[in-house]
């Protein structure tokens, strides 16, 4: 049976396509990539049919997958991996057992590849939290990001739609002090740029950049990730390497 493959394609470098995934590019003729992966998956799409997702609305869009199932398998290229704020989840149901699901680098590893900061980090952080103040919602009682903001945690904010000196002051509510805070623009993607800095910096750092999208008339969801935490500028000695090498390893029999 021809299938269609979702390909986890990370945040838009081809050097972090799996060995999994670029088999199966491969193999197919027809390939839906979301703008900007036609450019710089170039080199992976030629000769083939390269179609963008989004010109199409959902039925249409299932029924030319129909259709190009008849003469072959199909490689959809999804941006970070499906694991959080994919768009293709439809898809996937819609198609059933054609469908197959490859992973892929996410967005949140790559910026903490970026960073090298593991984002979980023992008598720091205690939990990573994943949101987007575009899907809390807006009804009375939904929760806001100062709310998700508290010491222990490193935060993760994706489609970011909050003016940053508003983000920055309900973050520090928060945590109730000024933390570590990194925006990461188009990472792996030609015009990259990365800002560090405190809740208390941020805005003046970024200056007058438009990262989020807020500006201009386009209004889709900018190619930026927030990252927020006491773990982003942590520096960790040996002292839990020893600790598990003694309580935990050795007893497993590591020598
Ligand atoms: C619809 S979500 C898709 C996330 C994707 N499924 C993933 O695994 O990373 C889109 C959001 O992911 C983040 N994102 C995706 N690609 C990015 C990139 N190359 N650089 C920075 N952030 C990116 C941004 O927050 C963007 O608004």
């Amino acid at each position: 049976m021809n299938r269609a493959y979702f390909l986890g394609a990370g945040p838009g470098d081809p050097d972090l396509l799996t060995l999994r995934a670029a088999r199966l590019l491969a193999d197919c003729a027809v390939v839906y990539a979301p703008t900007p992966f036609e450019e710089t998956f170039a080199a992976h799409l030629e000769h083939k049919t390269v179609l963008v997702p989004f010109n199409y609305y959902f039925r249409e869009l299932l029924d030319l997958v129909d259709l190009q199932l008849e003469s072959g398998s199909v490689a959809f290229l999804v941006p970070g991996d499906l694991t959080f704020y994919s768009p293709f989840q439809s898809l996937v149901d819609a198609l059933g057992d054609r469908a197959v699901v490859v992973p892929g680098v996410g967005t949140a590893n790559a910026a903490a590849a970026h960073l090298k900061k593991t984002l979980d980090l023992p008598a720091v952080c205690n939990r990573a939290i994943l949101a987007s103040p575009r899907t809390l919602g807006d009804t009375p009682g939904a929760p806001t990001m100062g709310e998700l903001a508290a010491p222990g945690v490193t935060l993760l904010i994706y489609m970011n739609n909050i003016p940053l000196p508003e983000l920055a002051a309900q973050l520090r509510t928060g945590y109730g002090r000024s933390v570590p805070i990194a925006i990461l623009h188009r990472l792996g993607l030609p015009g990259e740029e990365v800002v560090q800095g405190t809740l208390d910096d941020i805005v003046g750092k970024v200056g007058d950049r438009d990262f989020f999208n807020l500006a201009g008339p386009d209004r889709r969801p900018a190619l930026t990730l927030v990252l927020v935490g006491e773990s982003l500028a942590a520096v960790t000695d040996g002292r839990w390497w020893d600790h598990r090498r003694e309580h935990i390893w050795k007893l497993r029999g590591a020598e």
